[in-house]
C-alpha cells in the first residue's frame, strides 16, 4: 500500500479564520507504524490542515467565538486562566471504556473548570481517533457522561481531519463508511454529495453474496438522509471520486467486497480496472481499548485486510491516505486549537486574525494522556516540544515498566493520577 499526501491548502478563506499550521510530513516517510506501506515520492506532497473547532459546518471561527464565549463567559479577571499548560486527553482507555468512565475521570476533569463560576480554568481537549458521530453531538454524549460542559471544540476525532478535504471534494459524489453515521459526519464537514457504503451498496443486487445470511439489517430506509437517495441510475452511472473509511467498518467482509469494487473500477462499478479513487482513512489504530477486557482490532487492522486483498487480486498495490494519532500532523492541529481554547478562555474575545494573539500564544507544556504507546505516547513523542507523554495503565498498556520502545515521560495508573501529577508540576515554584 502506498500512502498519498494531500497538497497544502488555503489556509484562511473568506469569512473563516483559518490558522495556517506548520508543514510536517518528514515524520510519515519514516514511521514506523506506518512501515507497511511504501510512500509514494510522486505523491509525497506536504500535509497541511485549517483549524478543527468541531463545529458543524459551516459554522465560522466567529460564530465558535461565541459559542465559546457565551460558555465560559471569561469577561472577568477572576474566571480568566493564566495557563501556560494545555492538555489532550486520549477518550477509549483513559477516559471511557465502552460508555463507561474509568480511572475517576469525571472529578479528574471537574478539577481543570473553576469550582465556583464553572468556567474552564485549564484549556484542554479531547483528542481521539474514533469517531462515527459528528463533534457536536459527541460533545454532548460527553458531557452526559462525565458530568462537564464539554464544547465540540473540545472534541477532536480521527476523522475531524477530512475537513481539510472540504475544498477538493466538496461536490464529488464520494462513499463514508464505519460505525456510526459517517455519512451525517461528512456532510456535516460540508460534503454535499456523499452516500454511505450501507446505502451505496443497497442499490447493487448480490453485491453481498453472503448478505442473506446477516441477521442484522444495515440501515432502515426512513433513516437515509434525502440527498442520498438516489436513484439506481444516479449511483451505477455516477464516479465514485473518493472513498473515506471515518469509523471503524462494522460490516468488514462486505465493506472490503464493495472498496474493492469501488477501487478497482476507478469508481464505477463494472468498469475497467484503471488507476484507484483516492483512499483515506481516519486513523490506523491496530488495536484499542474498548468494552471487552482485552483490547480490540481497530481501523488499522481493518486497513490490514483491506489491503491485502485487494494486493493479491490487482496488480497494482493499493494506495491511501491515513489520517489520526500518532502523525505530529494531528498534534500541531491540537495545539492550535488549544490556543484557541487559551485565548477565549483566558481573554474573552474573539481574536482578530490580523492580531494572531491565539497563535503568537506558546505553551511551556501541552500534556498528551493515552494509553496506547503505538499512537498515543509515540505521537506526543514525535511531535517534540511542548508536548509531554503521560501514560495511563487503564487501556492498551498494562505494564509495570514504562514501554521499550515508546517511553513515555511518565507512567500512572489512572488519568486522575495524570491530573494530579499535571496539577502539582505545574504550582511548583
Ligand atoms: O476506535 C477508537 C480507537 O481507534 C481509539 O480511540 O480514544 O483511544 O484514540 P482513542
Ligand atoms: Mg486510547
Amino acid at each position: 500500500m502506498r500512502f498519498r499526501f494531500q497538497p497544502p491548502i488555503q489556509l484562511s478563506s473568506s469569512g473563516h479564520h483559518l490558522l495556517p499550521l506548520p508543514t510536517p510530513p518528514p515524520f510519515l516517510s519514516s514511521s514506523p507504524s506506518l512501515s507497511t506501506c511504501s510512500i509514494s515520492h510522486h505523491h509525497r506532497l506536504m500535509f497541511s490542515t485549517f483549524l478543527l473547532l468541531g463545529t458543524t459546518t459551516p459554522m465560522t471561527l466567529e460564530k465558535t467565538a461565541v459559542n465559546l464565549l457565551s460558555f465560559w463567559n471569561c469577561h472577568s479577571s477572576s474566571s480568566r486562566c493564566t495557563s501556560s499548560f494545555g492538555i489532550a486527553f486520549d477518550i477509549d482507555g483513559v477516559i471511557l471504556r465502552g460508555q463507561n468512565p474509568i480511572g475517576n475521570s469525571p472529578a479528574a476533569l471537574k478539577r481543570l473548570y473553576h469550582d465556583y463560576s464553572g468556567n474552564l480554568k485549564i484549556p484542554f481537549l479531547f483528542l481521539t481517533n474514533g469517531g462515527g458521530t459528528p463533534e457536536s453531538r459527541r460533545a454532548f454524549e460527553m458531557s452526559q457522561l462525565l458530568g462537564v460542559k464539554i464544547l465540540p471544540s473540545q472534541v477532536v476525532q480521527g476523522h475531524s481531519c477530512f475537513r481539510s478535504l472540504l475544498k477538493r471534494f466538496k461536490n464529488d459524489f464520494i462513499v463514508a463508511t464505519g460505525k456510526g453515521e459517517p455519512e451525517l459526519v461528512m456532510s456535516e464537514y460540508g460534503f454535499r454529495n456523499v452516500i454511505s457504503l450501507d446505502d451505496y451498496a443497497s442499490y447493487f443486487d448480490n453485491i453481498d453474496p453472503v448478505a442473506q445470511y446477516k441477521s442484522w439489517k444495515v440501515k432502515q430506509e426512513s433513516n437515509m438522509l434525502p440527498f442520498s437517495m438516489k436513484s439506481i441510475q444516479d449511483v451505477s452511472l455516477d464516479r465514485v471520486k473518493a472513498a473515506f473509511i471515518v469509523s471503524d467498518p462494522v460490516d468488514w467482509g462486505r465493506d472490503i467486497q464493495v472498496l474493492c469494487d469501488i477501487l478497482s473500477s476507478r469508481g464505477l462499478l463494472g468498469g475497467e480496472e484503471e488507476h484507484q479513487p483516492p483512499l483515506f482513512f481516519a486513523a490506523d489504530d491496530l488495536q484499542y481499548q474498548a468494552a471487552f477486557p482485552s483490547e480490540r482490532l481497530g481501523i488499522g487492522a481493518f486497513r490490514i485486510a483491506l489491503e491485502s486483498v485487494f494486493n493479491r487480486i490487482h496488480d497494482m498495490p493499493l494506495e491511501c491516505t491515513v489520517f489520526g494519532k500518532p502523525n505530529p500532523f494531528v498534534f500541531r492541529n491540537a495545539e492550535a486549537i488549544l490556543r484557541h481554547i487559551w485565548a477565549f478562555s483566558c481573554h474573552g474575545n474573539a481574536i482578530r486574525p490580523e492580531d494572531e494573539d491565539s497563535s503568537s500564544h506558546s505553551f511551556t507544556t501541552l500534556y498528551m494522556i493515552g494509553d496506547n504507546p503505538l499512537v498515543d505516547i509515540k505521537g506526543a513523542l514525535q511531535a517534540g516540544h511542548p508536548w509531554f507523554s503521560i501514560l495511563t495503565r487503564t487501556g492498551v498498556f498494562r505494564q509495570t515498566e514504562n514501554h521499550a520502545e515508546y517511553p513515555a515521560d511518565v507512567v500512572v495508573d489512572t488519568v486522575a493520577e495524570a491530573v494530579d501529577f499535571i496539577l502539582e508540576r505545574e504550582s511548583a515554584p
